[in-house]
């Protein structure tokens, strides 16, 4: 069966048609057209504004997506969109285009978690060998979704920070989250406090490139005596026993160390060290409570998941400490095309759910557009 994508819960419009077959998905098309730049002027998403956006571009991207694949919308058997959680103002454009397709070519649709469809980005794995044609877009990716339960997923976004147990597919049990804020959000405040530029994380993740030291997973560099500033910042509840995350305090111990040396803000060393201790007390944190997570859960499967599963570093080191601490456990990074949002994530999922669908649920999703909510707070079931 073939399923149209479409996301725009924050600063990306994207669709994209994906084709299931048994355990196979192809992504024909993903077609993400992004507002970084809009935004990056004020700091962050402006809720109305990326609306607009949305608006300007759903009708192109959603053309794209169809003739990339080669797709008439006579071929489609499923429509699904994110109806949360996320910007209402964002989410309610691709709501609104996904039931008006839905209405008018007589396909089914159903709404999709955005957390869920993060987490699915990672049964999109493996690229291999469907022909390509000779000229023109890729045909389509060939990808493995055979993956081991249960999975602990480690889900890293701006705007949520979650470990989540999956007994089996499409099974969530939410066993640790921050209290305050997302790991990606912290990254994006203190690009902001440092005035190194929008999104964060890829501009942090750069800085800290720059820094001498590269470190280890569970870092001692408090030992290494040659760092120049010595700059330590905290690695907040990485003692308490359960599983959730506060980065809020460490943000603002890094407004504090700031403050304490204005004049070295315009200094290479000293951002590059501060962005390096910072990102590396994030990972810290990560990676001890997801390890103590999988230590108290025995998953088979851990996955990373959401837009902070692009940075390189906890990539790494994630996999180092999986491979260390559990050596039976699978680690599973999505591809880096994948972490960010995008609609072939969304159609990956809905792929899933349909599976799980009843005979009687699949004829009344003809009828969705009627009901379908959007909620900027939807709870993932
Ligand atoms: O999943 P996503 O695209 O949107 C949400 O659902 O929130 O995640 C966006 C977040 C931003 O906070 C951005 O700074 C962060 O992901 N991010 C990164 C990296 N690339 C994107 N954080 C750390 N390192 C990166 N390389
Ligand atoms: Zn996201």
């Amino acid at each position: 069966m073939k399923v149209l994508g479409i996301e725009t819960s924050c600063d990306e419009t994207s669709a994209s048609v994906v084709e299931c077959q048994n355990n196979d998905i192809g992504i024909l098309s993903n077609v993400v057209s992004s507002q970084v730049k809009l935004h990056a002027q004020w700091g962050g998403v402006v809720p109305n504004l990326a609306a607009r956006e949305h608006l300007k571009n759903i009708i192109p991207v959603l053309k794209l997506a169809l003739k990339e694949a080669n797709a008439a919308p006579a071929d489609l058997d499923l429509i699904a969109v994110t109806n949360g959680p996320g910007l209402i103002p964002a989410l309610l454009i691709g709501t609104s285009s996904a039931k008006t397709l839905s209405y008018f070519w007589e396909k089914p649709i159903i709404g999709i978690h955005h957390i869920e469809g993060h987490i699915y980005a990672n049964f999109i794995y493996k690229i291999s060998g469907i022909s390509q044609p000779k000229a023109g877009p890729p045909r389509a990716e060939k990808l493995k979704t055979k993956i081991s339960f249960p999975v602990l997923a480690l889900v890293v976004s701006g705007g949520h920070t979650q470990l989540i147990y999956m007994k089996r597919n499409m099974s969530y049990k939410i066993i640790g989250q921050t209290l305050d804020d997302a790991a990606g959000e912290a990254f994006d405040k203190v690009a902001r406090i440092l005035n190194i530029g929008y999104p964060g994380g890829p501009v942090i993740a750069q800085r800290a490139m720059e820094f001498p030291i590269s470190n280890n997973q569970f870092s001692n560099k408090y030992k290494i005596p040659n760092i120049k500033y010595q700059i330590q910042l905290p690695r907040p509840m990485i003692n308490s026993k359960n599983f959730d995350f506060s980065f809020s305090g460490l943000k603002t111990a890094v407004l504090y160390e700031t403050k304490k040396h204005t004049r070295l803000l315009k200094n290479k060393d000293y951002i590059a060290e501060l962005c390096h201790e910072f990102q590396q007390a994030v990972i810290d944190v990560l990676i001890s409570k997801t390890i103590e997570a999988a230590q108290k859960y025995n998953p088979k499967t851990i996955m990373l998941a959401g837009g902070v599963a692009a940075n390189s570093e906890l990539r790494r080191q994630l996999g180092k400490a999986i491979k260390n601490n559990l050596p039976a456990v699978t680690c599973i990074l999505p591809s880096i095309k994948y972490t960010g949002d995008n609609a072939a994530m969304i159609a990956t999922a809905a792929c899933f759910r349909w599976k799980k669908m009843s005979v009687l649920q699949k004829k009344k999703a003809l009828q969705n557009w009627k009901t379908l909510d959007t909620d900027a707070n939807l709870k993932l079931k």
